[in-house]
């Protein structure tokens, strides 16, 4: 891993240095590359100009590792809040949540129980789950799986990168949940990751194609797949129609702020797009994530912070 990817998301994991970010001015600014705004009113107008290009939606509010069950409530309430909204505003849109900030490292069952009534509600079309760090992985499998069982609404992303996620994708397609599969953005040491990013790509491809096996054979499956790679995108399209896999049984996303023209391309092709949104004060690690993703970002960032 370089020495820069390192460093990023080492600071990802600092409440130190978020605290001295995400006040500064030209800092919030460099971050609106990937954050249209922190109020879900600007992550819904964005939604509405996605839906005007062809692509659509998935909507996150950012923030995690959440410390009181209060914390929780107050989160749940916003994303029923922003459901609400979308279904008002007629937006094809689904909401992406993580277990962290909906209560997972507080006792037994506040998140389960924010997760059981976010599925519930009303108007709630496939309901996603963020994977986190590796630590979660068990215990965020277990959760969408006993939430699946009783509403049949959850998605649930899983990393290409860790080295378990071969049996995680069997189970989760044998029990009919939606997969996301990306590649990984958290620092994962090798006992749980692969540390070779051709390596991670060459297991994306194949549990890629794992899954457009299982959506050719069972006719339900339903993948995302979620990357910016476009050789892997073209390799898994190949794949498709070589298998005849159904067009409405996987789709592309990919994150607001990256693949622009990738997106408008695909979609002018005829497939299937939809585009993560994510808003929130608490942006601060998951910006480190993204910048870690593409260091060279860096330098933009220094840049404009130089020109302004
Ligand atoms: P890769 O990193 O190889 O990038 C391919 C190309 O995309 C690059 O060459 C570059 O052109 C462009 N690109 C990628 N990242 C960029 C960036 N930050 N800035 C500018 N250009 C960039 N991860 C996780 O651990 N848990 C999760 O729940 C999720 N959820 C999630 C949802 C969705 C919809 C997406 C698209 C991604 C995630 N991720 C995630 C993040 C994922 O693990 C991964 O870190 C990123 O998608 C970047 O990897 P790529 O697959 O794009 O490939």
């Amino acid at each position: 891993m370089g020495l820069a990817r390192e460093l990023l998301l080492w600071a990802s994991r600092s409440d130190w240095l978020a605290r001295q970010f995400q006040q500064r001015a030209f800092f919030r600014r460099a971050s609106r590359r990937y954050l249209p705004g922190e109020d879900a009113a600007a992550a819904l107008s964005t939604a509405r100009e996605l839906q005007d290009r062809g692509i659509v939606a998935l909507v996150t509010l950012l923030g995690e590792n959440i410390t009181t069950a209060a914390a929780a409530e107050d989160v749940a309430n916003q994303y029923t809040e922003l459901l609400a909204n979308i279904r008002d505003a007629g937006l094809d849109c689904q909401l992406s949540v993580k277990p962290t900030q909906l209560g997972m490292d507080l006792q037994d069952g506040v998140c389960l129980n924010q997760l059981r009534s976010l599925a519930a509600k009303e108007g709630q079309d496939l309901l996603w789950v963020d994977m986190e760090s590796s630590e979660y992985v068990d215990r965020t499998l277990d959760l969408v799986e006993t939430v699946h069982g009783e509403h049949g609404n959850m998605g649930v992303c899983v990393q290409a990168y860790l080295h378990r996620t071969g049996s995680d994708v069997e189970r989760l397609v044998k029990r009919g949940i939606a997969v996301r599969l990306v590649k990984g953005a958290y620092k994962e040491p090798p006992s749980a990751a692969i540390q070779k990013k051709r390596h991670v790509d060459a297991t994306y491809l194949n549990l890629s194609k794992y899954l457009l096996d299982a959506a050719a054979s069972d006719g339900v499956s339903f993948s995302a797949f979620g990357t910016h790679d476009m050789s892997l995108i073209r390799s898994i399209q190949d794949y498709s129609a070589k298998k005849e896999v159904p067009a409405n049984a996987y789709e592309f996303e990919m994150l607001y702020g990256i693949g622009r023209d990738s997106q408008s391309k695909l979609v002018s092709e005829g497939a299937r797009v939809r585009v993560l949104v994510s808003y929130g004060a608490s942006w601060f690690p998951w910006y480190m994530r993204r910048l870690a993703e593409r260091p060279a970002n860096v330098w933009f960032v220094a840049k404009s912070i130089v020109s302004n």
